[in-house]
């Protein structure tokens, strides 16, 4: 299987011998989730409703990131650029960090220090990149990095580099692939706000092909002590547990709101505990293990639920941005109590396991 360059390459114009730098990224499962489909229609009184998970961390580095970053280190390579840079809340990083080590590239990466899960701090460590770790938040790493990027030395692969949302539209495109059609609503948590942008960018393209009928509602949830778009302000010090979503002035706000008001969608905002039920029940209710911030979109849509914001027969896409085991100490933190360090003895195995 090609990566998202090559299967879509009718949708890019690339021009002759493009230098593609590929992970085989893209083409990740839409996975039926029967139980949270039943757990919203319980919530909400509605009937027929289908859920997906559309798992992205199931990606070369275990994110979304990829579908972007394969496109934005090509057109590095290919505009012969020797360094490229980003700010990160962790996942932007372990990607740019593989895909420049992959094409050669010295990887250049600033960090809110303290506030990156470490999975993804080992991938970047481990990828070769060179880091900094800054006493500050991402919204300022991102700063600096527009800073650096304006001296023309070096290549920005944030979003905020417009190949990362063409290659991020991907995912809405394999969406409509594997469903026949587009969904009736998506939910996606929402960050820096780049990946709704790029899925709105998919589902219209591909309708205005003709390709599909219909364009989804696009329903975008940010963490509730980040949420800048939902308040309509930056927010100076974003807090929230699910860190890879912990941004107080999205670069690309105009976009997501543009989604939520073409598309007839909204954003809104979920709690901590909101994303940690969610994240909770994903792992032991569907066995999908996400990071937190990817929980965000099933907590957005469980909080959907309750107000009534679903439809009788719709069918519902969650993004799922990164896998679990980028964040292990998430993990265990609100992972099952049912543990024990116990001697060798079957005796006392059994009946622990209440056997
Ligand atoms: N989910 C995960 C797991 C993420 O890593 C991010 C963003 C998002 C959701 C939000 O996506 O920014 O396009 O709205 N992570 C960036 C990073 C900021 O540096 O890895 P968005």
């Amino acid at each position: 299987m090609a990566g998202i360059l090559e299967r879509y390459r009718q949708f890019y114009d690339f021009g002759d011998n493009f230098p593609i730098i590929s992970l085989e990224e893209g083409n990740t499962p839409l996975i039926p989730a029967c139980n949270v489909g039943d757990a919203v229609m319980q919530k909400s009184g509605k009937t027929g409703l289908k859920v997906f998970l559309k798992f992205e961390g199931l990606n070369p580095t275990g994110s979304f990131k990829d579908r972007g970053m394969t496109y934005a280190v090509s057109r590095a390579v290919q505009e012969k650029h020797t360094h490229i840079i980003c700010a990160s809340t962790g996942n932007t990083s372990a990607s740019a960090a593989a895909y420049g080590a992959r094409a050669g590239l010295k990887t250049l990466i600033i960090l809110p220090s303290g506030k990156v899960a470490l999975g993804k701090l080992s991938q970047a460590i481990l990828y070769g990149a060179s880091i900094v770790e800054i006493d500050g938040n991402f919204d300022q790493a991102l700063d600096i990095v527009r800073e650096l990027g304006s001296t023309g030395k070096v290549c920005i692969v944030n979003s905020i580099n417009p190949y990362r949302l063409q290659g991020q539209k991907t995912g809405a495109f394999e969406v409509c692939d594997v469903l026949g059609e587009a969904p009736d609503d998506l939910f996606i948590p929402v960050g820096n706000a780049g990946n709704i942008t790029a899925y709105w960018m998919g589902f219209k393209e591909y309708a205005d092909k003709g390709i599909t009928q219909k364009r989804p509602r696009m329903n975008g949830y940010e963490a509730e002590g980040s949420a800048a778009i939902v308040f309509n302000r930056k927010i100076e010090n974003p807090e929230t547990l699910a860190t890879a979503i912990r941004i107080g002035n999205p670069a690309s706000w105009d976009g997501a709101v543009a989604a939520r008001d073409e598309s007839g969608g909204r954003i809104d905002s979920v709690t901590d505990d909101e994303i940690v039920a969610a994240y909770q029940f994903l792992a032991a209710r569907e066995g999908v293990f996400c990071e937190p911030s990817s929980a965000a979109s099933v907590a957005g849509l469980f909080k959907a639920a309750e107000l009534g914001q679903v439809q009788d027969n719709a069918t519902i896409v969650c993004v799922l941005t990164g896998n679990g085991l980028k964040d292990p100490d998430s993990a265990i933190k609100f992972g099952s109590p049912e543990r024990a360090q116990l001697p060798a003895d079957a005796g006392q195995v059994a009946e622990f396991f209440r056997l």
